[in-house]
């Protein structure tokens, strides 16, 4: 199915390099069912960063996006907040996973996770990846925290790079807040009507376009300048 001609489809590594223009404390969000694809674009766009904590929320050690930061990209894995301190670093990568391997665990989970964002939030600087966004927002009470993040963290260099499975579950400012969004195959008319309504995007575009995307395609858009393309990310 051929995709409409004004919206382009810009290759993966061109995309990260020439089209992709991502500066300290713009927010990104991805919107997309499970297995779009989502994580694996995402977890390209953190090397950008220099301080980056990723928040971990699945059952300890059951989650393969967040061990493999560890592994492969050899981010520092810690329970709690604040991570040691190293004095001068000038990078810093972190998978924050607070334990969880009770019911009840989720209780401590909420402490840490708050904690962490109101350090970060008070010390700028971090771009926090919050892959489970529906989670943390609807599950562990944190819309409030988040909104606080998505309205005002801009002018302290913090960026929160953020997924979920459909847009009505999680703040509107997930998306009216963030310059990047990413969004996925979908025929859903809430998430239609929720993308195409957000300032200085093409609506009709939207609509003609996102029920079409193939497979691991993204819809990029960018909301501050109104521009979109297509792109797919390589497998990691
Ligand atoms: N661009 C891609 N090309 C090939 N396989 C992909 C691509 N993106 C994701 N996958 C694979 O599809 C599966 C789901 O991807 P994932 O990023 O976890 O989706 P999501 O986070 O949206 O649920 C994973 O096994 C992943 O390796
Ligand atoms: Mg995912």
């Amino acid at each position: 199915m051929p995709l409409p001609r004004d919206v382009p489809f810009v290759p993966w590594d061109e995309f990260l390099r020439d089209r992709f223009d991502w500066q300290q404390g713009e927010h990104v969000t991805f919107v997309g069912n499970t297995g779009s694809g989502k994580t694996n674009l995402a977890t390209q766009l953190l090397p950008m960063r220099d301080f980056v904590v990723a928040l971990a929320t699945k059952p300890s050690g059951k989650d393969k996006t967040m061990s493999s930061l560890v592994r492969q990209d050899r981010y520092q894995k810690v329970t709690a907040w604040p991570p040691p301190t190293v004095i001068g670093a000038r990078s810093r990568r972190i998978v924050l996973w607070p334990p969880f391997e009770r019911p009840e665990d989720i209780h401590q989970q909420q402490v840490v996770l708050d904690r962490a964002l109101r350090d970060i939030f008070a010390a700028g600087g971090w771009t926090v990846f919050a892959d489970e966004l529906f989670y943390l927002c609807k599950f562990l009470g944190m819309s409030r925290l988040f909104e606080v993040f998505w309205s005002q963290a801009r002018s302290l260099g913090i960026s929160i790079v953020g997924g979920t499975q459909r847009p009505a579950w999680v703040p509107l400012m997930a998306f009216n807040q963030a310059t990047h969004l990413f969004m996925y195959r979908t025929t859903h008319d809430a998430d239609l009507k929720r993308m195409g309504g957000l300032g200085g995007l093409d609506d009709r575009l939207i609509r003609e376009i996102a029920p079409r995307l193939p497979k691991y395609h993204a819809l990029y858009l960018n909301t501050r300048d109104g521009e979109m393309m297509i792109t797919k990310a390589e497998k990691r």
